[in-house]
């Protein structure tokens, strides 16, 4: 993918990006970096964690990237790797590119917090119609599995509903448990599983600070996927484990349920008059 954006206003925007994290300001992308459907790895391209042009991303890299952003033990970074490499259709390929992700139904899928369905359109940059579509269902300041796992839910719905090519197989499922429990996996608090929802919002898209760089972002469509830093997050101390990834994404999926435990029920007359069965 080519982003077709303003080289002038670029430079304007990156003269007053932000330092942190250390050594790694945000850096906008230039015409001819490429970028991805993942917001996260766009974002370790932006702050230069990753290849700032997007291209020739190795499992070093990809662990160092993780390690240093992320605090990522090292088995999970490889791990990761290993997940994104049949992106490359090469045999035995040693790297992958940001722009090799946007193959509809290799790594990207339906059903996206923040992208498009490719049978709408563009499946790979930010889509702000899309994302107001999952964060109607962020219903508090604190975001939980209940109301992640909501979001995910509704974006699936609503692709089931109007994308008759909508496909989400069960292995698509695993990863996007894994992407919808992300936010907290970055920002957020790996024993509660929740996350502030000002962060993964910052995160995602645009921001409305009075700062000149964001006046020029939504003027000229150039989003966040940046580090929350000027919000006060930095990299958790702890390190994340493929343990806590796996724990989080069965978190989600068990608030992904749309059947809940019974509650009180104050008189049992309603139920008699609803069912002969009872
Ligand atoms: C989505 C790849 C690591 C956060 C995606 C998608 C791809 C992808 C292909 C698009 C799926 C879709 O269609 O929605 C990768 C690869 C990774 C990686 C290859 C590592 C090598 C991470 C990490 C995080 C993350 C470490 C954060 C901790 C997300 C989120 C989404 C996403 C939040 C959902 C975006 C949305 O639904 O709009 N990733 N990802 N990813 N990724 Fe990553
Ligand atoms: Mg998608």
């Amino acid at each position: 993918m080519k982003l077709l954006s303003l080289p002038i206003v670029l430079s304007a925007s990156a003269a007053v990006a932000i330092e942190p994290p250390e050594g790694h300001p945000w850096l906008a992308p230039g015409p001819n970096d490429y970028r991805g459907p993942c917001p996260m790895l766009n974002t370790l391209s932006n702050h230069n964690f990753l290849p700032h042009d997007g291209r020739n991303i190795t499992k070093d890299k990809v662990i160092s990237a993780m390690s240093s952003a992320l605090n990522f033990n090292e088995s999970l970074g490889a791990l990761m790797f290993q997940m994104a490499i049949v992106a490359n259709p090469e045999p035995n390929a040693t790297f992958f590119t940001l722009e090799q992700l946007n193959v509809h139904n290799v790594l990207e899928h339906d059903g996206s917090l923040s992208r498009s369905d490719a049978f709408f359109g563009n499946n790979h940059i930010f889509n702000e119609t899309i994302f107001n579509e999952t964060k109607v269902y962020w219903t508090g300041e604190i975001l939980d599995a209940d109301m992640l796992a909501n979001g995910k839910i509704a974006r699936q719905l609503n692709s089931k509903a109007f994308n008759p090519n909508y496909t989400f197989t069960s292995s698509v499922e695993s990863f996007s448990l894994g992407e919808v429990s992300a936010p907290i996996v970055a920002f957020g608090d790996l024993q509660a599983a929740t996350v502030n929802r000002t962060l993964v919002e910052y995160f995602f898209g645009k921001f409305s600070a009075p700062h000149l760089e964001v006046v020029l972002e939504l003027i000229f469509y150039i989003v966040n996927e940046r580090f929350p830093t000027e919000l006060g997050w930095s990299t958790r101390n702890e390190v994340v484990n493929i343990d806590d990834i796996l724990r989080l994404s069965q978190t989600i999926s068990n608030a992904s349920s749309l059947i809940t435990a019974a509650k009180e029920v104050a008189s049992t007359r309603r139920r008699d008059l609803h069912s002969g069965l009872y």
